[in-house]
């Protein structure tokens, strides 16, 4: 069987991208502004209350709060923790590897990013880990262009990863984004069948969020909280996300940040 096109409904006009660069641009500042905070001794809490505060402070408005009731503003993904992590009382420590997930809403438009930070020093097996899901994410950005199938965004990232060593996270996929936090299409991480019809067109807004796992690709989601997602295996697990617009000369990254690290860059 194969192959009828499916073309994502998602056809964003000028005014529209702008909207989305905007709110992209606000996510990406917060980034920067918490970075030099994610530091040994700080818990996740006080980073929480921190993205919180310079949200509402800026006039603009927590996506993940209340979002299926989750319960706080960013995500805080430590260690085995795969993703969906919620802030706790517990200060981060040296050798930790820490994913920090924002997103804000900014005249109804969604921005929505990542970063994993190694806290102090952290074993080389885990900076390799980091390092090689940060370039994966570069690898998939660099796969697509203008009327390519989404498929091709997992086929190098996969392609990539599997080279290190390392698994990929099956069951948590990127997803397109605009007026709506999580819309069509999904963007899965691997060589997934479901995306080798859909095309990203020139307009199509949407993020690539690799989870690697040093161990096995499988996950558990925990049935106390209903939230945090652990690697199933308790191997170390890191991500980086950004918001990708796919425009007529190829796709453009949104959520840029000014002190971050950049493609390219050495851990
Ligand atoms: N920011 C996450 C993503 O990249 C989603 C978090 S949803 C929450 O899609 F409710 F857990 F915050
Ligand atoms: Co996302
Ligand atoms: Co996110």
């Amino acid at each position: 069987m194969l192959p009828f096109k499916r073309t994502i409904p998602l056809y964003l006009k000028e005014d529209e991208r702008n909207g989305l660069r905007a709110a992209s641009r606000f996510n990406a500042e917060l980034m920067d502004y918490l970075r030099p905070h994610v530091k040994a001794g700080i818990t996740t809490d006080e980073l929480d209350r921190m993205a919180y505060d310079y949200t509402i402070d800026h006039g603009h408005t927590p996506a993940c709060i209340g979002y299926h009731g989750y319960p706080k503003t960013i995500c805080t993904s430590v260690n085995e923790v795969v993703c969906h992590g919620i802030p706790n009382a517990k200060p981060l420590r040296e050798g930790d590897i820490v994913n920090v997930d924002i997103t804000t809403i900014v005249d109804g438009w969604y921005g929505d990013q990542s970063e994993t930070f190694l806290i102090g020093n952290v074993h080389a097996a885990a900076k390799r880990l980091v390092q090689t899901t940060f370039d994966s994410l570069f690898v998939g950005i660099r796969a697509c262009r203008p009327g390519c199938a989404v498929i091709e965004i997992g086929q190098a990232i996969q392609t990539f990863a599997q080279a290190a060593g390392y698994s990929i996270v099956r069951e948590y996929q990127g997803h397109g984004i605009g007026r709506q936090f999580h819309q069509d299409p999904g963007i899965p991480h691997f060589a997934s069948f479901t995306s080798s019809r859909d095309i990203l067109e020139p307009g199509t807004c949407f993020t690539i969020e690799p989870m690697l796992n040093v161990g096995g690709w499988k996950t558990r989601l925990d049935k106390r909280d209903g939230w945090t997602v652990r690697t199933l295996d308790g191997s170390l697990s890191a991500q980086f996300e950004h918001t990708i617009l796919m425009t007529e000369s190829g796709p453009e990254i949104l959520t840029l940040t000014k002190n971050g690290p950049q493609e390219g860059h050495h851990f």
